[in-house]
């Protein structure tokens, strides 16, 4: 299988529909929604979410559409905010300036609060059954809430010292439970069953356990140009990562280790999960 040409393939679908649902550039408002949300993610959750929806069978755009690009819509919205001078306090996103360089600090809070709430209007317009839905929406909010990312966006504010377990619990709230939602929530609309669920939540949080590491680890190795962030911040501001409680090569292993079990888990669920096991196993070994 070449996952390259499936994400390329899937990459435009997303963007299509991006542009549809976001409104106009006519307002200043709108336009820093478009200019951060256009402005080149690598559109990971939707891809995830469209896999999953279409290995348990589901064929229809008007039913995951909604979903895949409401997960994009709130995911640029966090990092809109995770920029801010208040928080990691980055000048570069995306390979551009970030949203508060370009419009302000007022109006990046402003942009990621429209993105954040319109991406959670837009989940309601699947057209999937309404008990479905609703289900989504609901563990979507309880994703990014005070138990899930925002919880571990806090924790990570204050996340010095190099307590591995602290390491793993903001890891697992600021990160993993995204990707995990986002492959569970695919499946999800498409009817699955709760055994198969549990089993894709599993998977998916062991891949965003390993997708942050990741991160961590191409905040050290990386150049800004390959990131399209500034690298080294998180040493500069002495960020609990992995690299920084265990090394870089401890951490790389860590990472694939996390992949490898997720792959595991997928790869039992039969062929028609080979393209999102083979994603899985992309999220660690990216270099942006
Ligand atoms: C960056 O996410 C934030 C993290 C959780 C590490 P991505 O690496 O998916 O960023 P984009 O969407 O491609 O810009
Ligand atoms: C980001 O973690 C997590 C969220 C945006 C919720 P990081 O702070 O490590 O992400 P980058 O490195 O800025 O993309
Ligand atoms: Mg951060
Ligand atoms: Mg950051
Ligand atoms: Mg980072």
């Amino acid at each position: 299988m070449d996952l390259v040409a499936l994400m390329a393939e899937k990459r435009r679908a997303i963007e299509a529909a991006l542009s549809r649902y976001l409104p106009d550039e006519s307002h200043r408002l709108t336009k820093a929604m478009r200019y951060s949300l256009f402005a080149g993610g690598k559109r990971l959750r939707p891809i995830l979410s469209l896999l999953s929806y279409e290995a348990v069978g589901g064929n229809n755009p008007e039913e995951i559409m909604p979903v895949a690009c409401s997960l994009e819509l709130v995911h640029t919205f966090t990092l809109i905010h995770d920029d801010l001078p208040s928080m990691d306090d980055d000048d570069f996103r995306r390979g551009k300036p970030s949203s508060h360089k370009t419009f302000g600090e007022g109006m990046a809070v402003l942009a990621g609060d429209a993105l954040m709430i319109d991406g959670m209007g837009l989940m309601a317009r699947s057209t999937a059954s309404s008990r479905l839905v609703k289900r989504a929406i609901s563990e979507f909010a309880r994703t990014l809430g005070s138990a899930g990312v925002t919880m571990g966006q806090a924790d990570d504010l204050y996340g010095e010292g190099r307590n591995p377990k602290h390491l793993r619990h903001i890891h697992l709230r600021k990160t993993a439970l995204f990707i995990a939602f986002s492959v569970k929530a695919g499946a999800l609309i498409g009817g699955a069953n709760e055994e198969l669920l549990n089993k894709l939540y599993r998977a998916g949080v062991l891949a965003g356990m390993g997708f942050q590491v990741c991160d961590d680890i191409m905040d050290v190795i990386c150049s800004r140009e390959e990131l399209g962030k500034t690298p080294g911040k998180d040493e500069d501001s002495l960020k609990l990562t992995y690299p920084a409680v265990y090394g870089l090569e401890r951490s790389r292993r860590i990472s694939q280790s996390y992949a490898d079990r997720s792959v595991e888990i997928l790869t039992s669920l039969g062929p028609e999960w080979e393209r999102l096991a083979a994603l899985t196993d992309y999220l660690v070994r990216r270099r942006r």
